[in-house]
């Protein structure tokens, strides 16, 4: 086992004067379970096949544990990888899928057989073990990929979007079951998803990429609570943060009626005339219509879930007609074209500059 560091790592792939990944930094603790996680195109597998030695690095260094791995090929990285298309061989069994890296290593028959029929137990797939992958469901398929990583025993697993195959619900219940063997196995994991939901489910910590720039790196529970700046409060959450621009009144921040808080000096550092208050769909309080607080919304549409709704609505805040998107009970279910009186829960608010993006509340 070991810990990874990305070390300013930086990839320009040629032809290109814009990094694709861009001094990434960030150290992954031994057996830790990061996930990187940001939109299609910021740099997410570039980051992964840099550790992987599947790709140059231009900048910086990568290590494992306290090796530099720079400059090493693949087979002396001691990681195995897990990828989207995870292509097993069709001609050859699930055993020999799983135990064709040993067998090219040289390892002896009866070893390989051991392993693969540890990895086999821990992976539920003891009774395929002498199937072709065309006799396997897609879950069972990708379950062989992960074992074929699993018998190498390596310091560090990889894996790009090894779920994206699956139906979504199998995507759910497979992430659970790949979340707690890397717990039990205690391998140092590096996952690469889009998938916000995926990342915060699965990861011991997220780091959200853009453009080839880490924003922030992060608990779950962190990232949440205390998105870094507006990018990361926008693409952690579903549905999004609302995200509304209102004027700096006395150095203080207002959301209709109610007041935000957020330090004094925080506000003086920006030159400003506005700031962006977020509020998440799941943090306003239904008021009774005589409350002075908050702000009314006019209800456009009514997504209903069973056990709670989202409603997308239309507030004035500032002076302007802003959509909001604002969570109720599933038995409070307001009427279409009704009014709804809404207040943000205090301590559940966020305050961003709006020209840098910058987190400015605590
Ligand atoms: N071989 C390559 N040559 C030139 N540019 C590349 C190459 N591979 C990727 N890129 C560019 O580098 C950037 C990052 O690509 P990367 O594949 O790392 O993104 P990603 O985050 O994995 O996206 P996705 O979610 O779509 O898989 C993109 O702008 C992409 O076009
Ligand atoms: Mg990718």
């Amino acid at each position: 086992m070991a810990t990874v560091t990305f070390d300013k790592a930086t990839r320009i792939y040629p032809g290109s004067d814009k990094p694709a990944v861009d001094a990434l930094d960030i150290e992954i603790a031994d057996g830790e379970f990061l996930v990187l996680v940001g939109p299609s195109g910021c740099g997410k597998s570039t980051s992964l096949r840099m550790l992987a030695g599947l790709e140059d690095v231009n900048g910086g260094a990568i290590r494992i544990g306290d090796r530099d791995v720079t400059h090493l090929p693949p087979k002396d990285r001691d990681i195995a990888m897990v990828f989207q298309n995870y292509a097993l061989y069709p001609h050859m069994t699930v055993a020999d899928n799983m135990g064709f890296a040993l067998k090219i290593a040289g390892v002896p028959k009866a070893e390989i057989r051991q392993k693969v029929e540890e990895a086999a137990k821990i992976l539920d797939l003891t009774q395929y073990l002498d199937r072709k992958p065309k006799a396997l469901s897609g879950g069972q398929r990708q379950r062989v990929a992960m074992g074929r990583a699993i018998v190498r025993e390596p310091q560090v697993f990889l894996m790009d979007e090894p779920l994206s195959n699956l139906d979504a619900k199998l995507r759910v219940s497979t992430r659970t079951q790949i979340a707690s063997l890397q717990r039990r196995l205690g391998i140092t994991t590096v996952y690469v998803t889009h998938d916000q939901v995926e990342a915060l489910t699965m990861g011991d910590r997220v780091a959200v990429l853009k453009d080839g720039l880490l924003q922030q790196v992060d608990t779950p529970r962190n990232m949440y609570d205390r998105p870094a700046n507006l990018f990361v409060a926008g693409f952690i959450g579903s549905p999004a943060m609302n995200l509304i621009e209102v004027p700096i009144t006395d150095g203080g921040v207002k959301f209709g009626n109610s007041v935000v808080p957020v330090q004094r000096d925080a506000l003086s550092s920006t030159t400003d005339k506005t700031v962006t208050v977020g509020v998440r769909p799941e943090h306003f309080d239904v008021a009774g219509p005589e409350s002075t607080q908050g702000v009314a919304v006019t209800v456009n549409v009514v997504e209903e879930l069973g056990s709670d709704a989202y409603v997308y609505g239309t507030a004035e805040v500032g002076g302007e007609a802003k959509d909001l998107v604002v969570r109720v009970g599933g038995r409070e279910v307001p009427e279409k074209g009704s009014r709804l009186h809404v207040v943000p829960r205090s301590g559940e608010t966020h305050v961003f500059s709006t020209s840098t993006g910058e987190r400015l509340s605590d």
